[in-house]
């Protein structure tokens, strides 16, 4: 038996390097997957790896700051797959700009893919599905930075920093359901958001020199276990937690 075998799950951001990842291998792992991105065309090769596994998948093209789109969405994966088991809240931006260089639609922009749309993700798979079967998973894609911050990712970091309180306020509030919510901070992970500083350069050698104990930049396939497990049966005692893959990094 596959650990996700028959589960409906729902991945934002799911034509990023992340996303992409968790979507292809939930699939190996039996669920039918539902990805969602502003870039339909990011999407396409992971979803034909969905299909190469022979599991059922469908993808849209929603913006996560439209609440409506994002409830339309849920009750059209319920009409369709007929729940929606697990919900993963990847879509993100990540901007860099120096404190007194932020634009209030920079802050706002980034506050709301991040913030509001994991929270009208939650609310909507909530709604629709987990609260009346009593039962789902919820994976937050956070990050270190809310832990260790850094210069010119102060909107990025108030960003994450609000979904690593959304994640233990609502873990706490459903405990007693079947529901658990938990979050994954990734390290330094290089995908189409980061490519740019980490697949070569000052940066990635000052990382993969100083700050990671593990020698190198991650990968998306370095999520995806964990992504995995937090979906699975196997985590049920585990709730409003943050399990950082981030290589052991210091800082
Ligand atoms: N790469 C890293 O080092 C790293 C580290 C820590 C956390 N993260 C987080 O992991 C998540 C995935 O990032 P990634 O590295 O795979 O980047 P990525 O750029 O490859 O993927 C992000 C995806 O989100 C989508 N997206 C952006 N805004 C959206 C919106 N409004 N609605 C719907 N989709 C939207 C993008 O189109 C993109 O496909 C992000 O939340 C990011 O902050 C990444």
């Amino acid at each position: 038996m596959k650990r996700l075998q028959d589960k409906v799950a729902l991945i934002t951001g799911g034509g990023g390097g992340i996303g992409g990842a968790i979507g292809a291998a939930y699939a190996r792992e039996g669920a039918k997957v539902c990805l969602c991105d502003l870039n339909n065309d990011a999407m396409d090769p992971f979803m034909e790896d969905i299909r190469k596994e022979g599991a059922e998948g469908i993808q849209f093209i929603v913006d996560v700051t439209d609440s409506a789109a994002i409830d339309r969405m849920v009750k059209d994966i319920v009409a369709r797959l007929g729940q929606v088991d697990i919900l993963v809240n990847t879509a993100g931006t990540f901007p860099m700009h120096g404190i007194t260089e932020i634009e209030d639609e920079s802050w706002d922009r980034t506050i709301k893919v991040h913030l509001y749309g994991s929270f009208y993700c939650i609310r909507a798979v909530l709604r629709e599905s987990m609260l009346p079967r009593q039962a789902g998973r919820i994976v937050n894609i956070a990050s270190l930075a809310p832990f260790v911050g850094g210069p010119g990712v102060a909107e990025y970091t108030a960003a994450k920093g609000g979904i690593v309180g959304l994640n233990i306020a609502v873990a706490k509030e459903l405990a007693l359901t079947g529901i658990n919510v938990n979050a994954i901070a990734p390290g330094y992970i290089n995908t189409p958001m980061t490519q740019h500083l980490y697949s070569e350069g000052p940066i990635k050698e000052a990382l993969e020199t100083w700050k990671i104990a593990k020698g190198r930049i991650g990968k998306p396939e370095d999520i995806v276990g964990t992504a995995v497990f937090l979906a699975s049966e196997e985590s049920a005692y585990i709730t409003g937690q943050v399990i950082f893959v981030d290589g052991g990094s210091i800082g």
